[in-house]
């Protein structure tokens, strides 16, 4: 595929050039320095996830890891992505910070709780081991693990260098088929795109770019014994099936804001300012607003 091209789904490239691959752009607006971490809210986010339908990404993921033993998943979250994996795995190991998130990863046959390891069945044979801890400072020793995923933890990371360093440092370099997996948002996101044009500025900060996280992270990857870069795009979207416009303009704008925003003194401007923003959006795509993805996988050598 052309390096230009940035609707094509996947693309293998050396690490000498992916820095300017638009997948990870928009090129021209990549900051000069990391942002600062989002402040995912809690609730916020549980109402985004009922909403958000990432099938092909779920895919990518499962497809990523297909012959892969020992997986660590990196800020699991609800666990959607966690129990998917180890279910066709056999087993995944998740590392997440937030305690209600670590509860709630916990609480399917939960025996024990605090900091401490926690072991229970996913499905029929399969086990989640779910760790409270940053990515940042990950509790395994190096290369514990043949496969490690991050989906959408790095733009939430208060150092996502050392985020990184540290997924390559768990997973084993030099054995083919050893990779670390990411995912954050693709140049084009659509849920991004809105949040950047209308909350962002009133929120006083600067825009987001995911792209310079992924292009960060894989010269980091490739430093790090990973140099063989591919990258996927993935489409998804939040749905809003509200018949009613008005209706579904109101509950969009409250779950877009929400989502980062839901605490922030200036939550209640963001949503009236959005209403323009999605009426505009509604107009081209009536029920949907995209989250699409970028995966990038890094081994250690080339598979072909
Ligand atoms: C948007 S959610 C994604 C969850 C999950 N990976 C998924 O794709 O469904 C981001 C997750 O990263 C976690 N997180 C935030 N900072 C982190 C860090 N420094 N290390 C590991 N996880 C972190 C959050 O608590 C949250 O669960």
């Amino acid at each position: 595929m052309s390096t230009t091209d940035t609707t094509a789904t996947t693309d293998v490239l050396s690490a000498a050039d992916f820095a300017a691959h638009p997948f990870l752009g928009p090129l021209d607006r990549r900051p000069a320095h990391y942002r600062g971490p989002h402040r995912l809210s809690h609730s916020g986010w549980l109402n985004f996830a009922d909403r958000l339908e990432r099938r092909e990404e779920m895919a990518a993921i499962l497809a990523a890891v297909a012959t892969s033993r020992r997986v660590l998943d990196v800020g699991g979250g609800t666990g959607e992505l966690t129990r998917a994996v180890a279910a066709q795995v056999g087993r995944c190991v998740t590392v997440e910070p937030h305690a209600r998130r670590v509860e709630a990863l916990q609480t399917a046959g939960a025996v024990s709780s605090g900091n401490v390891p926690h072991v229970f069945e996913a499905t029929g044979t399969a086990e989640i081991e779910v760790l409270p801890g940053h990515a940042e400072a990950l509790p395994f020793p190096d290369a514990a693990f043949d496969a490690v995923l991050a989906c959408w933890v790095l733009p939430y990371a208060d150092d996502p260098d050392r985020a990184v360093r540290e997924m390559a440092r768990v997973c084993e370099r030099g054995t083919p088929g050893s990779r670390v997996v990411l995912i954050g948002g693709a140049p084009d996101n659509e849920l991004v795109s809105l949040l950047n044009e209308v909350c962002v500025p009133l929120a006083g900060e600067p825009h987001d770019h995911q792209g310079h996280l992924l292009a960060d992270a894989a010269r980091t990857l490739g430093e790090s014994g990973f140099p063989v870069i591919s990258l996927h795009r993935t489409e998804a979207a939040l749905h809003f099936p509200e018949i009613d416009l008005e209706q579904r303009i109101t509950i969009a704008a409250a779950t877009l804001t929400d989502f980062w925003y839901e605490d922030h003194p200036r939550a209640a401007d963001m949503r009236e300012a959005l209403r323009p923003a999605l009426r505009r959006h509604f107009a081209r795509r009536p029920h949907a607003i995209g989250d699409q993805g970028i995966v990038l996988m890094a081994l250690c050598e080339s598979l072909s």
